[in-house]
């Protein structure tokens, strides 16, 4: 996809800054993505937020204003996320380190008395340094994955808006959907989870 802005590569700090002065008005799909395009995160400046762990992937909030959350997610080779859907928040992917695929799903079928909700695998995609994402509003039910294809750890900035505390988990096989409440694993470089973790320098 062509696009066409001047590339600046910034360190995190800077890149947090710039993203909380884009005013209220301004924090649309169309400007968020194109800032991702403009501002490339050096992932040197992430060391701060870099945890890994065997166990799952981990989450790493680097800044959470009443606009917007900033998370530095790390997955090691092969690991990926459940299906799901952030349910109206509006949500942004970028890649300063190794790359993921992104699974969409349709919905088929869905009662929201009994928890039954089929799905459809529909399009997917790759994001890699180059090629910020945003998630489709109108097909948000998204699987991330870092396969173990790709031979690398991975780390993947989210711009999620407005911050949010649920997010609906999918099964596919069982055809159910349910809300579950999502936890950080380390919070502004702050170690908030029981997971045996490595914290993992990246140049
Ligand atoms: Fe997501």
């Amino acid at each position: 996809m062509g696009r066409n802005y001047a590339l600046r590569m910034v360190a995190i700090e800077d890149f947090a800054e710039r993203l909380s002065a884009i005013p209220a008005e301004r924090f649309t799909r169309e400007n968020v993505l194109a800032f991702l395009g403009q501002n490339r995160v050096e992932v040197k400046s992430l060391a701060p937020y870099l945890y890994f762990s065997k166990e799952h992937y981990t989450r790493n909030l680097i800044q959470r204003t009443p606009m917007f959350e900033l998370i530095a997610i790390c997955w090691e080779s092969g690991q990926g996320s459940a299906i799901h859907n952030h349910c109206d928040q509006r949500c942004w992917m970028a890649v300063p380190y190794g790359k993921v695929q992104v699974l969409n799903f349709k919905v088929v079928g869905r009662d929201g008395a009994t928890g039954f909700c089929e799905l459809a695998p529909s399009t997917h995609f790759f994001i890699e340094p180059d090629s910020p994402q945003e998630v489709d509003p109108e097909e948000p039910v998204h699987q991330v994955v870092n396969s173990a294809s790709f031979g690398s750890r991975a780390v993947t900035l989210h711009v999620y808006s407005y911050p949010y505390e649920t997010c609906e988990v999918y099964d596919l096989k069982a055809k159910k959907v349910e809300t579950v409440r999502l936890g950080n694993t380390t919070e502004f470089g702050v170690v908030k989870s029981a997971m045996k973790l490595e914290k993992v320098a990246l140049e």
